[in-house]
């Protein structure tokens, strides 16, 4: 039913589990700032100065990984441990040694890592230069990123260059809810999201150029989507050439265009990273008002369907089955790509419940659209990661929204970490589907 060589995994993010936010020459990242900075930003003021300290525990994380069966897991490198000040001017060899040792642990138990080389967390150093917005970003990320192709790539053959460009830029660049905490609706999302692209071209044309011969690996950028019924046809670039012409911007679109003096951004990408949670009913409208900003841009409102659970989170309704009809959709208008479904889970908020029977469910159910998607519908889905291995310092929401297959005690001196029901069943599931393939 699944492929023999299906990646089963898990994924994390660097800021979102390592703590150790100033150890061994680490420098700052836009998140230790936005955290540290001001009150009210992050739920109960928290921040993820320790968060499960994966950075000192990261044996445990191996047990956990090894107890639940996983083939591959996915990991963040925070750019700031490797780079202090985002460039290779400087280059913390301490930081370096931690993932040679994550790398290396997971190899020693047959778990292959596919690592993000930009899981929001951009260095401070290079915030206070403008960050996403400059255009230079592009040029430094290409240096970082073949910096960890040349240091790692020996290892790794599953890259991605950034996740989520979408959410970085608008919770980050419009909405002001995610670091660096901008507010600037209609015009440094797109910026933000336009050098992210760019970026990740860079990237990937360095390593296609120079180390895909020797290392063999296969690059691509994670890009989330809910699955959207859409009642009419939405073209980003027409609605907002239109709606900057009518509310007089400078008389230019605020969507920047690529030039095609740079290294094409078409065809970047060796399969398709897909993060996937939820889904939405969408009506026309929305876009009337006259302010700047993306919503009034698409001019489309999102509709939760009643019959839709929501878990823990409010936005993310229970819809397994629009994950099926996503990945179709993929198939059909990507010409049949490879696909990696690089996150996808459920929430928890409130008391603890290790026995989380709704969860379980949620991916027992979830994992068997997958399994039509691969046999009835012959999308070439090539693995499915769990998020998240372990509860985690999950953005704005802090460590009151859990999604891991571990309980981690936040309480707890040594960050105890726990198997919740769901990831035994998780763990099940995996075995059960091996034996089958
Ligand atoms: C994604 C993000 C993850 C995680 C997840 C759950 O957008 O990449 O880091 O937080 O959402 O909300």
């Amino acid at each position: 039913m699944f492929p023999c060589d299906f990646a089963w995994g898990a994924g994390t993010a660097a800021y979102q589990i390592e703590g150790g936010w100033q150890a061994d020459g680490k420098g700052p990242s836009i998140w230790d700032t936005f955290c540290h900075e001001k009150k009210g930003r992050v739920f109960g003021d928290q921040n993820g100065d320790v968060s499960c300290n994966s950075y000192e525990l990261w044996e445990k994380d191996l047990e956990c990984i090894q107890q639940l069966g996983l083939t591959h897991y996915r990991l963040s490198l925070s750019w700031a441990r490797l780079l202090p000040d985002g460039t290779t001017r400087h280059v913390n060899q301490k930081g370096v040694q931690y993932y040679n040792k994550v790398i290396d642990g997971l190899l020693a138990c047959n778990v292959s890592p596919m690592v993000t080389l930009y899981h929001f967390d951009l260095p401070q150093a290079l915030q206070d230069q403008g960050g996403w917005k400059s255009p230079g970003i592009a040029t430094l990320f290409d240096s970082y990123a073949k910096f960890c192709f040349q240091t790692f790539g020996d290892r790794v053959k599953l890259w991605l260059t950034i996740n989520e460009p979408y959410v970085c830029a608008k919770l980050g660049h419009e909405d002001g809810i995610h670091a660096p905490g901008l507010k600037e609706p209609g015009i440094a999302a797109y910026l933000a999201g336009h050098n992210m692209l760019r970026a990740h071209a860079m990237a990937w044309h360095s390593y296609n150029s120079t180390y895909r011969a020797t290392q063999k690996g296969a690059v691509s950028l994670a890009i989330n989507s809910d699955w959207l019924e859409p009642s009419r046809a939405e073209i980003m670039r027409s609605a907002i050439d239109a709606q900057s012409k009518k509310l007089g911007y400078n008389g230019s679109s605020r969507l920047p265009s690529f030039s095609k003096e740079e290294p094409a951004i078409l065809g970047t990408a060796d399969f398709f990273a897909l993060n996937y949670y939820t889904s939405r009913k969408v009506e026309p409208g929305g876009g009337c008002g006259k302010a700047l900003s993306m919503k009034t841009d698409r001019d489309a409102a999102e509709v939760l369907d009643p019959s839709w659970p929501i878990c823990g989170v409010s936005w993310l309704a229970v819809v397994p089955y629009g994950l099926r009809k996503l990945l179709k959709y993929i198939k059909y208008t990507c010409n049949n790509p490879a696909v990696y479904i690089t996150e996808n889970g459920f929430s928890q908020v409130g008391p603890l419940q290790i026995e989380d029977v709704q969860r379980s469910e949620f991916y027992k159910d979830t994992v068997l659209e997958v399994a039509k998607a691969i046999q009835e519908d012959g999308v070439n889905v090539r693995g499915y990661f769990a998020w998240s291995l372990l509860d985690n310092f999950e953005w704005a929401d802090g460590f009151s929204v859990r999604f891991g297959l571990f309980h981690v005690d936040f309480a707890d001196a040594n960050r105890r970490r726990r198997m919740y029901h769901s990831g035994r069943e998780y763990a099940k599931l995996i075995s059960e589907y091996k034996t089958l393939s």
